[in-house]
């Protein structure tokens, strides 16, 4: 299994669409009615979808796995008190496929596809995001969160800090995030670039198309993964990463007590600056748009 995509709706699709191009670096996957996909470099459909709507929303926070992985998650969200719809046979959407939409605890809506159509990987560039690296979501009760994610997806807690769960679907040290908050709504969504050269030469592209750096760069705790935050133009906080930690199995969960940090520091580097008000701003403005059962 692994993060695909996530899918939003805002009011100026074209606008979003340009800036996730150009300067963010993905490439055009497509546009149908109100949806256009944009597509990262490796072996995935799309890994964002922006639909024209009235109001800002996720729409869906999609994972793509095998057909028996997949149907595995199914059979046991049907058994579970998690609301969800039927099996989908065909998805009308860039990489096509089988699937099902699911909600969680608190409203945030999840999707597991089984792509039918192959998609060729590009070459890597530093100029692009390689895929999704994480979405992170604000939460009420992010234990319950956890256990759905564990107990229903299958999925392994990798660390808790002492506002955040860290979750993983496969070798990646997260795919999902929940950090605490007064309000259930997108956090941010990151993407993994090819190195860390790939995410300084990033905050230089931002900067020159005036989306400067909201906070980086940094090293973070959990993860290992260097950080670079924007908010960009239609209201989300976005993020370029690199070397984010890949662990195996036998990964020691970490605890709050292991995530601590001295005084004023709050990653590896303590080099950061932090547009604090830009952020909270942001991560308010996506709230879930639950999938029609
Ligand atoms: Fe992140």
């Amino acid at each position: 299994m692994r993060l695909r995509s996530v899918e939003l709706e805002m009011p100026d699709r074209a606008a979003a669409a340009a800036f996730l191009q150009n300067p963010w670096g993905l490439l055009d996957a497509g546009t149908r009615g109100n949806t256009t996909w944009l597509r990262a470099t490796a072996d995935q459909a799309y890994a964002i979808a922006v639909t024209e709507a009235p109001a800002k929303a996720v729409s869906s926070i999609t994972f793509e796995g095998r057909k028996a992985e997949v149907e595995a998650v199914f059979a046991r969200v049907q058994k579970s008190k998690l609301k969800h719809g039927q099996w989908i046979a065909a998805f009308d959407e860039p990489g096509r496929g089988a699937g099902f939409c699911v909600s969680g605890p608190e409203g945030e809506p999840y999707r597991f596809v089984v792509e039918q159509d192959k998609t060729a990987a590009l070459p890597a560039d530093r100029a692009r995001p390689l895929h999704l690296s994480h979405v992170a979501l604000n939460s009420g009760d992010r234990e319950a969160a956890t256990r759905m994610m564990v107990d229903v997806f299958g999925f392994r807690l990798s660390d808790r800090t002492r506002i955040m769960n860290f979750v993983r679907c496969d070798n990646t040290h997260h795919c999902i995030a929940y950090a605490d908050n007064d309000n259930f709504s997108l956090n941010h969504i990151a993407f993994e670039m090819v190195d860390t050269d790939a995410v300084m030469r990033g905050m230089g592209r931002l900067k020159d198309a005036a989306c400067p750096t909201a906070w980086g760069p940094g090293r973070h705790g959990p993860g290992n993964n260097v950080f670079s935050y924007f908010v960009a133009p239609f209201g989300a906080c976005i993020e370029y990463t690199s070397e984010v930690q890949r662990v195996t199995d036998d990964y020691k969960v970490g605890a709050p007590e292991d995530w601590k940090w001295p005084p004023g520091r709050g990653d590896h580097w303590g080099i950061a600056a932090r547009d604090n008000e830009k952020l909270i701003a942001s991560s308010k403005a996506f709230p879930y748009r639950p999938p029609a059962a």
